[in-house]
Parts: C-alpha cells; sequence; structure tokens
C-alpha cells in the first residue's frame, strides 16, 4: 500500500499554500495533466520540518501549464525559461512555486552543468537526474491520488534509517558539488552518508583532480553550509577530506573554536571565517569570483599571514598591524597563528579613537596638514597606551603643540 501524507500536508503548510495546492490539482485534472510536489518539501514533509520552497514538477509541459493558471488568474508567472521548460509563478498571499518540467539530463563534461536530454519525460526517468534518494520523492497533486508519496529509489526507507545516499555510482563525478550538499544535509538532518556512498566520495576525492569542476556550484554549496554556523559542519568537512575538492589544506582548528569566536564577534560573512582558514590557492580564490568585499578578506589573510609580528611591542604597534584588515581576515589570523594579539586587537585596540578630527585641530590653530596628521598619530598612540582618555586632554595636547 502506498504511503499517503495528505494528513501531514494539511498540518504542515499554511492554508494559503494549500488553497493554491487545490488550484493546481483541479487545473491538472481538467486538462490531463500529472503533477507533484517534488523533492526537497517532500522530504522535509515526511521529516515533520519546515521547509521553505515549494517546487512542483509536471509531467509534460510546466510552461504550458503555468498558463493554463494564469488565463483562470489564479497567478502570475513571473519568470520563464524557455530552454529548460521552467517557470515561477505567484499566487494570491505571496504564494510562489517553481514549476518544472520533467526531464533527463546527462553531463557532457564532468563537474559542469547537465545538458537536457529530454523534456516532458516520464516521472521516473526525471527522478534518476537527482542527488540523494531522500531528494528524489514526489507526491502527488493530482485527485485520484493526491497525497501519495511516490518513491522509485529507497527514499522513504532511507529517510528513516536517517541515511544519505546517492542514486548511482556516477554521481559525485556528474556533480561534485553533491559532496558538499552531503555535508549540509548530513549536519542539517543529523543523517550519515551510507557506506557505499562514503566510498564512492573517497575515491573521487582521492583520486581526481578537480580542476573541471562548475565553482559556481562549489561556491553555492559551501556558502549554505558554513553559513549554518555549525562547530560540526566544519569538523566533518575536514575529517571527510572534503577541504580537498577545493585544494584546501588542513589545519589544526575544531569547528567549536571558529562557532565560539564568530558568535562572539559576529563578523558579516561567517562562512568565510570557516572557509578562510582551509582555502589557500589563489587560482581557486580566482575561480571562485569572489565579490570585491569577499575577495579583500582573503587578500587581508596573505598579508597578515606574510607580515613580520616580531616588531609587535605596543598597544600602537598591534593596532596598526589590525588596522583596516577585515574583522574576518583577523579572526582567521587569530586561528592559523594563535597570536593573542588577534584578539587583544578586536576586543580592546580597535574599539579606541581619537575624537578630534583634523577640522577641529585646524580650528585649534594647526593649519599645516603634515603635521595635523603627524598630530593625529600621536594622539592615537598615546590613547592607545592609556596616558590620553578623553577629548579634553586631547585638546590640551594640541595646545601644547602649538606652544
Ligand atoms: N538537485 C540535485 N543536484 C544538485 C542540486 C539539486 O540533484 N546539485 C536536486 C535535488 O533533488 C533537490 C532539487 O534538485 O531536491 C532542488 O534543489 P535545491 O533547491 O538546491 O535543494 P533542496 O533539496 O530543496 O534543499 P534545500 O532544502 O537546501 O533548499
Amino acid at each position: 500500500m502506498s504511503l499517503n501524507i495528505k494528513k501531514q500536508l494539511n498540518s504542515q503548510l499554511s492554508k494559503d499554500v494549500l488553497n493554491v495546492l487545490e488550484l493546481c490539482s483541479q487545473t491538472a485534472d481538467e486538462n490531463g495533466f500529472k503533477i507533484y510536489l517534488i523533492g526537497g518539501i517532500v522530504r522535509d514533509l515526511l521529516l515533520k520540518r519546515k521547509s521553505f520552497d515549494i517546487d512542483i514538477s509536471v509531467e509534460g509541459d510546466a510552461i504550458k501549464f503555468c498558463h493554463l493558471l494564469a488565463e483562470k488568474k489564479y497567478c502570475k508567472i513571473t519568470q520563464v525559461q524557455n530552454d529548460l521548460k521552467t517557470a515561477k509563478a505567484v499566487f494570491e498571499h505571496d504564494v510562489e512555486i517553481d514549476f518544472a518540467s520533467t526531464r533527463q539530463e546527462f553531463y557532457p563534461r564532468r563537474g559542469h552543468l547537465p545538458v537536457v536530454a529530454k523534456i516532458g519525460c516520464s516521472l521516473e526517468e526525471d527522478v534518476y537526474r537527482r542527488d540523494f534518494t531522500i531528494n528524489s520523492l514526489a507526491m502527488s497533486l493530482n485527485k485520484e491520488n493526491y497525497g501519495d508519496v511516490i518513491d522509485y529509489v529507497g527514499g522513504v526507507n532511507d529517510l528513516n534509517n536517517k541515511k544519505l545516499r546517492v542514486l548511482h555510482d556516477n554521481s559525485f563525478n556528474e556533480d561534485p558539488s553533491r559532496i558538499l550538499r552531503c555535508l549540509k544535509f548530513a549536519a542539517r538532518f543529523n543523517f550519515h552518508r551510507d557506506e557505499h556512498t562514503k566510498a564512492l566520495q573517497e575515491k573521487y576525492i582521492n583520486r581526481q583532480l578537480h580542476d573541471d569542476i562548475s565553482w559556481t556550484r562549489i561556491k553555492s554549496e559551501l556558502k549554505q553550509s558554513f553559513s549554518l554556523n555549525k562547530a560540526k559542519v566544519y569538523d566533518m568537512f575536514l575529517v571527510n577530506e572534503n577541504y580537498k575538492l577545493i585544494y584546501g589544506e588542513r589545519p589544526d582548528i575544531k569547528g567549536l573554536e571558529i562557532k565560539t569566536l564568530v558568535d562572539k564577534y559576529q563578523p558579516e560573512h561567517v562562512w568565510l571565517v570557516y572557509l578562510g582558514t582551509v582555502l589557500k590557492n589563489k587560482n581557486i580564490i580566482e575561480s571562485f569570483c569572489f565579490t570585491r568585499a569577499e575577495k579583500k578578506i582573503f587578500t587581508d589573510i596573505e598579508h597578515l599571514m606574510n607580515a613580520h609580528l616580531s616588531m609587535l611591542n605596543s598597544n600602537y604597534d598591534i593596532y596598526k598591524f589590525f588596522d583596516k584588515k577585515t574583522m574576518e581576515s583577523v579572526l582567521v589570523y587569530y586561528l592559523l597563528s594563535k597570536r593573542k594579539e588577534a584578539l587583544i586587537y578586536l576586543e580592546k585596540l580597535s574599539l579606541i579613537k581619537v575624537e578630534l578630527n583634523g577640522d577641529e585641530i585646524k580650528e585649534l590653530g594647526i593649519t599645516d596638514g603634515k603635521q595635523i596628521g603627524k598630530i593625529l598619530d600621536e594622539l592615537l598612540k598615546k590613547k592607545l597606551a592609556g596616558s590620553i582618555v578623553k577629548k579634553g586632554d586631547e585638546i590640551d595636547f594640541v595646545k601644547s603643540k602649538i606652544k
């Protein structure tokens, strides 16, 4: 007997979403389409977890199906991709749904984006292009079997046994970013790789050159995994040797050390603190196409790691060493070098500022730009040494210079 999750659906999804699914269901029945909830949402319903994206698979042409919904004024189509025959639509109360035509794919180049072999295939053929069995479940939305789970690959069993299992032996060769997806799901659900999947991963990581890879996908998965800010993700990333995928180096750091620092200092780019401790290869850093702000973090790490630290005798030296460096890079530097000056800087010194500005010093009677710069620097030195605290003392110091 097939598993039916209509009850779960009714209790876990909002009324607005349920109404939209009902409209889709009716329209499919009236026009002879077979449609299914697919992938992450079915997995999350079975796990009784909140799901964010709603994906519907249409056996046939999803764009045509969306137009039928739009003609009835049920939704507005917001995006159409003709080559894949996918569409995005927004319904009442901002319910957003991604519609995809069932498709078969193949990978002409290892690690690169797949090419579509057939659109509008059977659901079963569609399912086999996917990553893990738990992500390959569908749930019928047609009236006659509404809520029936369709499981061609043993996904329900794997969900019950907390297992992450690929659908075929070539899965990681086709898409190595699945190795990182595996990490993400393992951490998110507390699942484990089944033995065969683990062996396939190890084989891929240890035997292949990883040049021929989609860095966009790898970057996106790394970002998702490390943004979770979970110590376990990082520990698994190291233990499973996933860092080899990005030609990284294994540091002697525990995930909890990073998490503790991240929680305390709250840097903007959390994921780059984790990644920064392993990623050194300049070519890969280039391949990741980082934004300007992200790139600066890696340049700063490089500068800090190559700089000579022996001269850090005073607070002023420490301040100057880390001044204008991104917080992420200072944290990575601390994690790799264990130099406590990095934390002294973040905790104490970076908060110390000269209160007077250039204009105020001018008003006090010093007009030469160079001299103003010098005075500001001297003031900073004194504030860092603790011999000047208040703004009044800063003013007195400037006045003493005039005399
Ligand atoms: N998928 C895949 N291989 C990938 C990425 C995605 O096979 N490299 C498939 C999976 O079946 C997945 C579906 O495409 O369920 C949708 O992808 P995505 O939205 O990234 O994943 P979700 O499973 O929905 O995960 P999340 O909860 O993180 O959104």
